[in-house]
């Protein structure tokens, strides 16, 4: 979309990630709707946080002044990472699943907020208005060729 700046474009993702983690919570153990969303949450967060590091904290890491916020976000990442793969060993109907499901999507949902709150006001005085721009031509960019790839 034209004139949308980085932060408007990562917003997109972060919106359905919510609107997922949601859906998941939600979803009952026998349905193939648990399958199915959290397939859907796990390529959108993959997709997303790629993209996000690649075309969003890379450059920050250029700053002095964002540097420690990028590798905080990035840590995060890391985390995420390891609890959806913790959450695909576990059998869908134990207690157990519910109990890794809501560990993540609250850390999920920490993360987006702590990005939303803190990250994006502290980038927006790092980043000149061209860069925002121009970055979120980036990220699309990369976000839209990442998810084809995971579709192939
Ligand atoms: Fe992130
Ligand atoms: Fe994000």
């Amino acid at each position: 979309m034209n004139g949308m700046n980085i932060f408007q474009a990562l917003l997109v993702s972060h919106g359905a990630q919510r609107e997922l983690t949601a859906r998941l919570l939600a979803s009952k153990p026998s349905s193939a709707e648990r399958q199915q969303v959290f397939e859907a949450l796990k390529a959108e967060l993959a997709a997303h946080e790629t993209a996000e590091e690649r075309c969003f904290y890379v450059p920050l890491m250029q700053h002095d002044e964002s540097v420690d916020l990028s590798r905080h976000a990035i840590a995060e990442h890391h985390v995420m990472d390891e609890m959806v793969e913790h959450l695909e060993q576990v059998d869908p109907h134990a207690a157990e699943w519910q109990e890794c499901c809501e560990k993540l999507c609250d850390k999920i949902e920490h993360h987006l907020a702590e990005e939303e709150q803190k990250f994006f006001p502290q980038a927006g005085e790092v980043l000149s208005e061209e860069q925002k721009l121009q970055l979120a031509k980036d990220y699309e960019a990369e976000f839209t060729t990442l998810r084809i790839k995971q579709e192939a």
